[in-house]
């Protein structure tokens, strides 16, 4: 696979996506429908950034796979060949109430091992990117981790509403361990958070796919722990949990609060 001619293409066809959704909000005419209710929102510049990049992929690599969030053609559940994972917008819910907080995410695999990520946070203008063996960058900037494995009480958490409301796996208590709990709103920037240091741990209990591509292989460049909650290793293009943490917190979060309930 030709890395950096990829990596030119994802890099120009992020920023035009970026305009198209700035455009998008500044003319205020998108229409706005829920998938499963009122919480489950998709507007049309969720299904017209996909379409772009499904066009693009066609036409620069016809050979090329895509699966993406919106269109049923876009769904596959094994890697063949080159796969780009997108989100087209990750945060829906927070692109219609706030009009930022929202990304475009971008995973790319060769049969299953990822070879580069973006993520693009359209509002603040960061692209979060990796060509897997450089590093991951901040708008070209190498990210050197800020607190580089911090014990529990050091730390800071970012996790669901639904984990800490029902205190699932007794998470809730670890929240009460650590320093303080976040919470975002948008699986791509929360991962990003933890890869940046501005956060050591994000648990999820259900992400699909192009939630998670991109934030996974940036973890794994970073030896940062990605796992799904009960540790086992994850197959991206399989929907469940997601724990993403640096290793000390990780295995606090495991040995003292998830192995010591039964996961349901
Ligand atoms: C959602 C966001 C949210 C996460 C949900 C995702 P969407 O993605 O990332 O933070 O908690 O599980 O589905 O629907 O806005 O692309
Ligand atoms: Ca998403
Ligand atoms: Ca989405």
């Amino acid at each position: 696979m030709n890395t950096k001619e990829i990596d030119r293409l994802a890099r120009e066809w992020l920023l035009e996506a970026g305009a198209i959704i700035k455009q998008e909000v500044a003319e205020c005419k998108y229409q706005i429908s829920e998938k499963t209710g009122p919480s489950d929102l998709v507007t049309s510049v969720d299904k017209k950034i996909e379409k772009f990049f499904a066009k693009k992929i066609a036409e620069f690599f016809p050979t090329h796979q895509l699966v993406a969030e919106e269109d049923d053609a876009h769904k596959f559940s094994t890697f063949k060949g080159v796969t780009w994972i997108l989100d087209p917008i990750d945060g829906t819910l927070n692109f219609v109430q706030q009009q930022a907080n929202y990304a475009i995410s971008l995973g790319i695999f060769e049969e299953n091992h990822g070879q580069l990520a973006y993520v693009f946070d359209v509002e603040r203008g960061s692209v979060y990117s990796c060509i897997v063996g450089e590093g991951v960058f901040v708008d070209n900037v190498k990210v050197e981790r800020l607190r580089v494995d911090p014990s529990l009480e050091e730390s800071l958490l970012i996790m669901n509403f639904g984990i800490i409301a029902s205190n699932y796996l007794n998470l809730a208590d670890a929240g009460r361990r650590a320093r303080a709990v976040r919470l975002y709103g948008v699986a791509s920037l929360e991962m990003m958070a933890v890869i940046v240091g501005q956060a050591d741990g994000y648990i999820s209990r259900s992400l699909m796919p192009w939630d998670i591509a991109a934030g996974y292989i940036m973890a794994k460049e970073l030896n940062l722990e990605v796992t799904r909650i009960d540790g086992s290793e994850i197959n991206v293009l399989e929907t469940g949990s997601l724990m993403i943490a640096s290793k000390e917190v990780h295995q606090t979060l495991s040995t003292d609060y998830i192995k010591k309930t039964e996961i349901n």
